[in-house]
C-alpha cells in the first residue's frame, strides 16, 4: 500500500523553452524512462532525434537550479564536449532517469540544433 501511494506521488520540474518561458511539467516516479521523453510529451517535439542513445545532442540542457544525484558517464560527457554551447552544468537529457530526485530542479533547453 505504502509502495503503491508513493508510485501515485506527482512531482514538477521546471524546464525553460527556447523561448525562455518557464514551463512546470509534472510526472510521477518511473512514468518516463528518462528527462527526454517527458519533455518531448509534455512540451517539445523538436528534441530527441536519436532517441536517446546520447548521439545528436539535441536534448541538451542546463542545470540552472539544484544539485543531480546521478552523473555523466563517458559517453554522455564525449557528446557533451562536442556541443559548442555546453557547460559544467550541461547534461543530455535522455541521459537522467526521471524519479523524484528530479523534484523542484529546473533546467533549460540548449539544443544547438532548434
Ligand atoms: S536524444 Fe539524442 S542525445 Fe539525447
Amino acid at each position: 500500500m505504502i509502495e503503491e501511494n508513493r508510485l501515485r506521488e506527482t512531482y514538477k520540474v521546471q524546464v525553460i523553452d527556447f523561448l525562455g518561458e518557464s514551463n512546470t511539467l509534472t510526472f510521477r516516479s518511473h512514468q518516463y524512462r528518462n528527462l527526454m521523453e517527458m519533455i518531448v510529451d509534455q512540451l517539445s517535439e523538436d528534441i530527441g532525434d536519436c532517441m536517446g542513445r546520447a548521439w545528436c545532442g539535441t536534448c541538451h540542457v542546463e542545470l540552472v537550479q539544484g544539485n543531480l544525484v546521478d552523473d555523466k558517464d563517458s559517453k554522455e560527457d564525449h557528446k557533451l564536449k562536442e556541443l559548442y554551447n555546453h557547460s559544467q552544468a550541461s547534461r543530455l537529457s535522455c541521459q537522467i532517469m526521471v524519479n523524484k530526485e528530479l523534484d523542484g530542479l529546473t533546467f533549460k533547453l540548449l539544443s544547438e540544433y532548434v
